[in-house]
């Protein structure tokens, strides 16, 4: 059976960023509450749609890869906050693209979005049905919320990460995959206003979260998890150069990291820049991980995620030779005509 390694990896960041002190403008919070109870200092706003996002991170991917949208057989969009429910994202990155040879379609499973895609891709690998994949985790999540409520509105922040995916005879790549899910934690995290249920009614659109029930089940089962995963692959804590966890709050991976008994080095944490971007966090995180030369060639790395649903999941990844970029694109996201305060406050005028 063939294996199934990450070849590229790319991101996308819109440019508009809010800090915690620019935030405490508009909603009822401060830089310090925000800092020490989750770790974040700022996060980017979106100024262009999810897929716009999307596709520029994917086609980075594809330049660091070494290949072209007609080279891809599978676009995969991990979101759940697509630029519509008809059609699905996947579908307008592959238009953008030019992934001509590609089917497209999307996957939610809230934060763990981009864990699931990797077993999809996997999957699409393994039984021939794909040689290549591109899979990119990619919210525009910003727009989901109320800043009224300032316990969900200071956490999220935009951004998309991706990678291509590619069969493999070589001793590399995919080596372990657990994934989970639990709807009875529906209720824990949800967004309401949007789906056939709020038809006729005027729930808001919003992100709704029980923070202290989402947190217990989110270190609980990112621990277990991982544990799961590296047990799968045959690894002991020494074994592995590097977990990327997603990246919802520092004190969750913290405490993910105390359950593990690993070191903080060997955890990688960029949550104070981003905030948390659902699916897009650990993507993003790969991409600075590699940026910063904490992937070296042949390094263990598993990935851990946990989200709306419950789901969760995590993978034991042995990464190739390569760890820089075969081609970097200088293509940027448009220039914001407003700032991302200014984008934040006109979509609280939507609550109103
Ligand atoms: N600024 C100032 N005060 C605030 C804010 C804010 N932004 N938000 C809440 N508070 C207040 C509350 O009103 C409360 O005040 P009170 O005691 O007077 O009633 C106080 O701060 C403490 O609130 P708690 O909810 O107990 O704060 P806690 O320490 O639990 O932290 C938090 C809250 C950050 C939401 C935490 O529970 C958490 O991170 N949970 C996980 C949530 C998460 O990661 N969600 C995203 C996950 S989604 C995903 O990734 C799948």
């Amino acid at each position: 059976m063939k294996r199934t390694a990450i070849t590229g990896w790319g991101k996308s960041i819109p440019q508009p960023v809010v800090t915690n002190e620019e935030l405490s403008t508009i909603v009822d919070t401060s830089d310090e509450w925000i800092t020490t109870r989750s770790g974040i200092k700022e996060r980017h706003v979106s100024h262009v749609q999810n897929s716009d996002m999307a596709t520029l991170a994917g086609r980075r991917a594809l330049a660091a890869a070494g290949r072209t949208p007609e080279d891809m057989d599978y676009i995969i969009v991990a979101t759940c906050t697509p630029d519509r429910q008809i059609p699905s994202t996947a579908c307008y990155v592959q238009v953008k693209l030019g992934a001509i040879n590609a089917a497209a379609s999307d996957i939610n499973a809230g934060c763990t979005g981009f864990v699931y895609g990797l077993s999809m891709a996997q999957g699409l690998i393994a039984t021939g049905t794909a040689e290549r994949v591109l899979l990119i985790g990619s919210e525009r999540i910003t727009s989901y919320l109320d800043l009224d409520v300032r316990s969900t509105a200071v956490l999220f922040g935009d951004g998309s990460g991706a990678v291509v995916l590619e069969a493999t005879d070589e001793d590399i790549g995919i080596r372990s995959m657990t994934l989970g899910a639990d709807g009875g934690g529906a209720g824990a995290l949800t967004a309401t206003g949007l789906g056939t249920e709020f038809i006729g009614t005027d729930a808001k659109m919003q992100v709704v979260m029980d923070g202290g029930e989402v947190f217990k089940n989110a270190v609980v089962k990112m621990g277990e998890c991982t544990l799961e995963a590296m047990e799968k692959a045959g690894w002991e804590p020494s074994d592995i150069e590097l977990v990327v966890p997603h990246q919802a709050n520092i004190r969750i991976i913290d405490a993910v990291r105390r359950r593990l008994h690993v070191d903080e080095s060997m955890v990688y944490a960029n949550i104070h820049k981003y905030g948390n971007t659902s699916a897009a966090t650990i993507p993003i995180a790969l991409c600075e991980a590699l940026e910063e030369g904490r992937v070296k060639p042949g390094s263990n790395v598993v990935l851990v995620a946990f989200g709306a649903g419950f789901t969760w999941g995590a993978t034991g990844i042995t990464w190739g030779d390569r760890v820089d970029p075969i081609h970097i694109i200088p293509d940027e996201l448009p220039e914001p005509t407003v700032s991302g305060l200014e984008i934040m406050r006109s979509r609280q005028m939507v609550f109103q």
